[in-house]
């Protein structure tokens, strides 16, 4: 890729940016984010040495191709009436702007514009993400291939027909937050047991960590990897028996599945 656009100068943008440099799909003076705020072009110029920034959205759509609308959703609107009249043939427009649905991107841009709507998640700062991305009709399969190893460089992708985005924002995108409460909680049990604060966070974390490189490296299930931590009249059973006593798995699916119908309800707002 010769270069890649960014609107809005973000957190987001930052990190999809660093990992695309680092992967080497474009190199750092290749990419041009722009922001309206002086102190967010700064700190986007600081952690990618190279980059250049601008306060002009339209001079990364003169300038790029593939452009990855990085904004609050609440902005989107203002910034599509903004481009509009410099959107091009050429161009790739990449949102990853929760619940903005592809038909209200393409209401505001020129007819036949390539659009991909894309959900990532926070780990995506650190390189662990795990996104979907789904397609407009106009979109090619060029046009996947290159979000494809986008998102690849800042964790893992995986295209999705549109209205499933709204399951993957309950699973992966608020997901890390479920995650989170789990770790806390066991990290709240090894303190109950005498354990500190600080040695209980790490042990849990670790787990967490842990656990879940062993579903993805061992090609295990969930289910049979419990089963090889579960011995009869063991402490692990004694911990599961206490957690269906609790409902605690129909909980976390229930979260999910609160967090899939907020999606979809936001979505019709
Ligand atoms: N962070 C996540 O983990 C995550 C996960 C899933 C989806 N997303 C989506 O990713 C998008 C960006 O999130 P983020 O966390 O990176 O937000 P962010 O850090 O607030 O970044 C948005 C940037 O856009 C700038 N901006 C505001 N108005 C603009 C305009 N008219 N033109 C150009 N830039 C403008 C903001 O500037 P100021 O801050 O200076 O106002 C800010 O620097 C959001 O739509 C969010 O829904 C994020």
């Amino acid at each position: 890729m010769k270069n890649l656009g960014f609107i809005g100068a973000g957190r987001m943008a930052t990190a999809l940016a660093r990992g695309c440099v680092t992967a080497n799909l474009v190199g750092a003076e290749g990419v041009l984010a722009s922001d309206p705020h002086q102190p967010s072009r700064e700190k986007f110029a600081e952690e990618l040495p190279g980059a250049r920034v601008t306060g002009e959205n339209a001079a990364v759509l003169s300038e790029c191709d593939t452009v990855v609308l990085a904004v609050k959703p609440q902005m989107m609107d203002g910034v599509l009436a903004e481009i509009r009249p410099h959107v091009e043939g050429r161009h790739l427009l990449v949102s990853i702007a929760a619940g903005v649905t592809l038909e209200r991107l393409a209401r505001q841009l020129p007819a036949s514009t390539r659009l991909i709507r894309v959900m990532p998640n926070t780990p995506c700062l650190i390189g662990q993400g795990a996104s979907a991305f789904a397609l407009d009709a106009a979109a090619t399969a060029e046009d996947a291939a290159m979000v494809e190893r986008l998102l690849a460089s800042v964790g893992k992708s995986y295209e999705v027909e549109e209205p499933l985005l709204d399951a993957v924002t309950g699973l992966s995108g608020s997901g890390p937050a479920f995650v989170y409460t789990v770790i806390e909680a066991m990290a709240a049990g090894g303190v109950a047991g005498g354990l500190s604060p600080e040695l209980a966070l790490e042990l849990a974390t670790q787990t967490a960590a842990g656990a879940a490189a062993m579903v993805a490296q061992t090609g295990l299930s969930p289910a049979e990897l419990r089963s090889h931590v579960t011995s009869p009249n063991g402490t692990t059973l004694a911990g599961l028996n206490a957690l269906a006593e609790r409902n605690g798995s129909a909980a976390i699916q229930a979260a999910v599945e609160a967090a899939t119908n907020r999606s979809i309800e936001l979505g019709k707002s």
